[in-house]
């Protein structure tokens, strides 16, 4: 039996759900796994075998579905420190880094994520990969101000990178009829970072590398935050890493 991507994600999706204990404080990330994962807490909800939760949104998206899913919501500053955090993530590497972000969700992801005791990833194997930035780009928020000029910053600092670039992220604008400029839930820019054969180098410097550019307000490296990752394989079965 070969499983595809969407039913792996559900898999690992359901899979979270079931850990989840009664009056959770709970991180709800972003994106099209994490959206099953709500779910799958919304039917354990209603269900009644699951009660006393409480989320703490990663994105406007998430906000919006979590209300249409009935899952009740606070915020961070009333809830400072979560138990848990549920999200996706764009790639994992063996040390459970992660890239997120190609959603645009990052800034709020790593505000949340970073605030839980626990934080578990859920992705398809298809995210798995050797070296960060492999399979598409590493996101970077920016404010839209000078957006030209911290990219020239981006530049400089992965000069020796072969094959490096520095793109805005844009959007098609059926009004306009033109690419126009994606705008996060915070109303900044995104800077994608192409590395021809993924991120080479200290990760910890790099991320700190990278903040250091004034213009950058955080970029999607994940470094030591995931607390366990739960992978759904082609072949049906759940591993999980940690
Ligand atoms: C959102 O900004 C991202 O970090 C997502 O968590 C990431 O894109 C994973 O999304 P999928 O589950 O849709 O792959």
């Amino acid at each position: 039996p070969s499983l595809t991507q969407d039913s792996q994600k559900l898999l690992c999706a359901q899979h979270a759900a079931s850990l989840v204990k009664p009056s959770t404080i709970l991180g709800l990330g972003t994106g099209s796994t994490a959206s099953l994962f709500l779910e799958q807490l919304s039917d354990l909800l209603s269900a009644g075998s699951l009660h006393s939760i409480v989320g703490v949104p990663t994105s406007l998206k998430t906000d919006a579905l979590a209300k249409t899913l009935n899952i009740p919501l606070t915020d961070l500053g009333s809830h400072p420190v979560l138990d848990l955090s549920v999200d996706g993530a764009d790639e994992v590497d063996q040390e459970l880094n992660l890239v997120k972000g190609r959603g645009g969700s990052l800034l709020r992801e790593k505000m949340v994520e970073g605030a839980s005791r626990e934080f578990v990833v859920i992705v398809d194997e298809t995210k798995l990969v050797p070296r960060l930035g492999t399979t598409g780009p590493i996101p970077v928020e920016v404010i839209p101000f000078g957006w030209d000029y911290t990219i020239m910053k981006l530049k400089e600092l992965f000069k020796g990178e072969i094959g490096f670039d520095a793109k805005l992220r844009t959007v098609w604008d059926a009004k306009e009829g033109k690419e126009v400029p994606f705008k996060t839930d915070n109303e900044n820019y995104i800077v994608n970072l192409l590395f021809e054969k993924g991120i080479s180098g200290d990760l910890r410097i790099i991320s700190d590398e990278i903040l250091r550019i004034t213009g950058v307000i955080e970029h999607g490296i994940f470094i030591g935050m995931a607390t366990s990752v739960i992978v759904a394989k082609k072949d049906g079965k759940i591993e999980i890493l940690n």
